[in-house]
């Protein structure tokens, strides 16, 4: 049946400015690095993708390498956009990235300007469109001189291939150093997208918040529910439809009783909230106003509605903020932790 977005489609969601740009983004993103590939129900992905647009989600994250297999994302949004958002493409902000193995032999991935480009042009032909608005480059290359990283970036944008660039993982140094580079090339470079959240705090470490800040960026942070393991799922186990069922991205061994114990006490500040853990999840990334948009997946459509609705309750006194603290550090199995793309 065709699809008609809702009518109050921008009535509840937040849009946030991104950094110092003219570009808005909703306070929760999607990104279809899982279930969007050929392993799993398109019908699924397309009832999200139409779900998560009737709440006013209008930004969607892909990469060239989500799949599996590796572009099979891309194409399958490219087909949600021609049946479902055909005469939408201005409501909507649509990102990839280029950084990861795409193609075999050594120009298929990392960060030079031979692998940046081409990439960007398999991705838009995956997706049928003449442009993303955001292009980022997937992860710093610390074999690539970081001008040609860069200048690959700004010439997307002159192109016209791009309206916006980014960076993603890149720790607050290279974030600086990247800027500079991109400041004097009058490169539009107005977001980074780290993982961040209350099992993972590397950004906090690193203090890349700030870096942004001073730099004039917007962040917006994948995996804010620590790919499932903040919301409630695992208390009794592993279900068998779980993204740890699959033991590849997130690992079984991370669902280890001392870890659970720590998400049963993090749920029960949750539920003293009135939310449920993964809305509570999603406000403690978006608490005060730091953090642009949190990057959430989803393997069906009512985890969206769940998700969205951590915008009515986004303040946390400093009592909630110190306990979930200690249950949080507890819990820390520093997910992404030392993975070389934060070099
Ligand atoms: N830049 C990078 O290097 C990078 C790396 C990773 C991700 N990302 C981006 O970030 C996006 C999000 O990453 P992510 O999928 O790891 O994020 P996430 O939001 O932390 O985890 C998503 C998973 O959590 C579960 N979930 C979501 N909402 C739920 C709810 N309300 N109740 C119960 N379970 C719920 C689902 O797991 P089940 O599948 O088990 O149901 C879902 O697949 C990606 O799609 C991608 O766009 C970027």
């Amino acid at each position: 049946m065709a699809y008609l977005p809702a009518e109050n489609r921008y009535d509840d969601m937040l849009y946030n400015r991104c950094g110092r740009s003219g570009l808005m983004l909703p306070a929760i993103s999607l990104g279809l690095w899982h279930n969007f590939g050929e392993d799993k129900s398109a019908a699924t992905a397309r009832e999200i993708c139409r779900t998560a647009f009737d709440l006013g989600v209008t930004h969607f994250d892909l990469a060239n390498n989500y799949g599996p297999p590796p572009g099979s994302a891309e194409t399958l949004f490219g087909e949600i956009l021609r049946n479902d958002f055909h005469d939408l493409r201005d409501e909507l902000v649509i990102s990839t990235k280029a950084g990861y193995r795409m193609w075999p032999g050594p120009y298929g991935e990392w960060g030079s300007r031979k692998y940046l480009l081409s990439s960007l042009d398999q991705s838009l032909k995956r997706m049928g469109l003449d442009y993303v608005d955001i292009f980022y480059s997937h992860r710093f290359d610390p074999n690539t001189p970081l001008e040609e990283t860069m200048l690959a970036l700004d010439s997307a944008v002159r192109q016209g291939k791009a309206l916006y660039v980014g960076l993603s993982s890149y720790n607050s140094q290279r974030t600086r150093e990247a800027v500079a580079i991109l400041r004097e090339l009058g490169t539009p470079c107005i977001i980074h997208q780290p993982s961040y959240s209350m099992l993972n705090r590397w950004v906090e470490d690193d203090k890349l918040l700030d870096t942004l800040d001073e730099a004039g960026m917007g962040s917006i942070v994948f995996s804010p529910l620590a790919q499932g393991m903040l919301t409630t799922k695992y208390l009794g186990g592993i279900p068998q439809d779980s993204r740890a069922a699959q033991n590849h991205f997130l690992k079984k061994d991370f669902i280890r009783p001392q870890i659970i114990d720590n998400i049963r006490k993090l749920n029960e500040i949750a539920e003293r909230r009135g939310q449920t853990l993964a809305q509570m999840a999603i406000a403690w990334v978006l608490r005060g106003d730091r953090v642009t948009s949190a990057l959430i997946g989803a393997s069906r459509s009512s985890q969206i509605v769940d998700c969205v609705k951590a915008l009515d309750n986004l303040e946390f006194t400093a009592a909630e903020l110190k306990e979930i603290d200690v249950y949080a550090r507890e819990a820390d199995i520093n997910l992404w932790a030392k993975s070389a793309e934060r070099e």
